[in-house]
């Protein structure tokens, strides 16, 4: 998989998988998210609590990006939004797993005792979940070459580079892995930066009201890809939000010769250097007021793509981004368009963290109040 590998067979892998993600090939993908946002909404008008207004905003997240990832990668109705979890979900979630603290025990005798661990048979993904995704990709492509049919998804982005590219050597096996592996980088990373972008909304009023006015200004029943470039505003809130509250922690790269920093320090040939992006993000030496929520920062700047690097920096960044920011603004019109979101009694105030989670989650959950804007 294109996260474990390195060097020439990570950049063969990356060269492949690359034009899948050009804005030309994403495009038809904006009416897919679409289709999966609206009817979110509704799950969330019947879901809230009835008498606070509340509710938890990283389930809810987790259905979205679950549904989206099922209809624009994988080309099914997982049926997210039922109230009993669909196996799509049970399954997902047992792939996240890979990312508890119990597992972290496992990734280190991975890394630093690779023999032991292959000795030991040990295996750091659970295999029941990678097989059931794996069936789901398999079965909808074979159903599509029986039949013809054509969908806006990413596995149609990939059986059309396969036939296009057949140099490539892009294989069934391939496509179906990729899908996982979108899967994998895309369903936790993008409902948690979610979750954040809609707390930091909440408890500041006057930018949702901007982000709003902006919004609704080009929506009509859903966003189109053309008017998502529009938004300029909702951009700086969802940078910022990535910037006060990164959802990767730190960023790692494998040191591929000996070098000294601008500070004396030598790093050698071979070292794992891990960068923390909270402590670039916050860092007053390149932010000011950087405890501040403050969209305009991002109007105004230019960022240093080396300070400021929420889907990593340089060649190995994450190949997912496009989608990724296209995933974000179309949720978020659709959120906003339907509800004024506020703090509610649950909500953290100040923001705690879940100690034990890799990604970036509040500690009890992302509780906000949502109010209906028309009922
Ligand atoms: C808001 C959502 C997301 C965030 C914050 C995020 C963040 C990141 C970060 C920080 C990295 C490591 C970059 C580096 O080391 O420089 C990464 C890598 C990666 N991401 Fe994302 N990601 C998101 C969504 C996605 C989506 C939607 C997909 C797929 C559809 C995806 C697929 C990947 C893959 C495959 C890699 C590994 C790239 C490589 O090793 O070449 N990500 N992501």
């Amino acid at each position: 998989m294109l996260t474990s590998l390195t060097g020439e067979e990570w950049r063969r892998m990356r060269n492949r998988l690359s034009p899948a993600f050009t804005a030309n090939r994403l495009k038809p993908i904006v009416d897919t998210i679409n289709k999966s946002a609206k009817p979110w909404t509704e799950y969330l008008r019947a879901t809230v609590d009835k008498e606070t207004g509340e509710i938890d905003m990283d389930d809810a997240f987790t259905r979205l990006s679950l549904d989206v990832i099922a209809r624009a990668v994988f080309g099914v109705d997982a049926g997210t939004y039922q109230r009993e979890e669909p196996e799509f979900i049970t399954f997902a979630k047992k792939s996240r797993d890979g990312l508890s603290l119990k597992l972290v025990l496992f990734f280190l005798v991975y890394r630093f005792a690779p023999s032991v661990a292959k000795a030991l048979k040990l295996r750091l993904m659970n295999m029941e979940p990678i097989h059931f995704f794996r069936k789901v990709a398999a079965d909808v492509i074979s159903r599509r070459r029986e039949s013809g049919e054509r969908q806006k998804d990413m596995l149609q982005v990939l059986v059309d580079l396969q036939s296009e590219t057949p140099d490539q050597g892009i294989t069934e096996e391939a496509i179906v892995q990729s899908a996982h592996l979108f899967l994998l980088g895309g369903f936790e990373t993008t409902a948690r930066s979610l979750s954040l972008i809609s707390y930091h909304l909440a408890c500041h009023q006057d930018v949702q009201d901007r982000a709003r006015q902006e919004i609704l200004k080009v929506m009509s029943d859903g966003i189109s890809y053309e008017h998502l470039s529009e938004l300029k505003y909702l951009e700086a809130v969802i940078n910022e939000s990535f910037r006060k509250t990164p959802v990767g922690v730190i960023n790692e790269r494998m040191c591929t010769q000996d070098c000294v920093l601008s500070n004396g320090v030598t790093v050698d040939k071979g070292t794992r250097v891990q960068v923390s992006l909270v402590g670039l993000h916050l860092d007053p030496d390149h932010w000011k007021d950087p405890e501040q929520f403050d969209p305009e920062r991002f109007l105004d700047d230019k960022i240093n793509p080396f300070v400021f690097s929420a889907f990593g920096a340089g060649p190995r960044n994450c190949i997912g981004q496009r989608f990724a920011w296209m995933e974000l603004k179309v949720t978020i019109c659709h959120l906003l368009k339907e509800f004024t979101l506020e703090p509610g009694p649950r909500t953290k105030i100040p923001l705690e963290f879940e100690p034990s989670q890799m990604i970036t989650t509040i500690k009890g959950g992302t509780w906000l109040r949502l109010i209906p804007r028309s009922s």
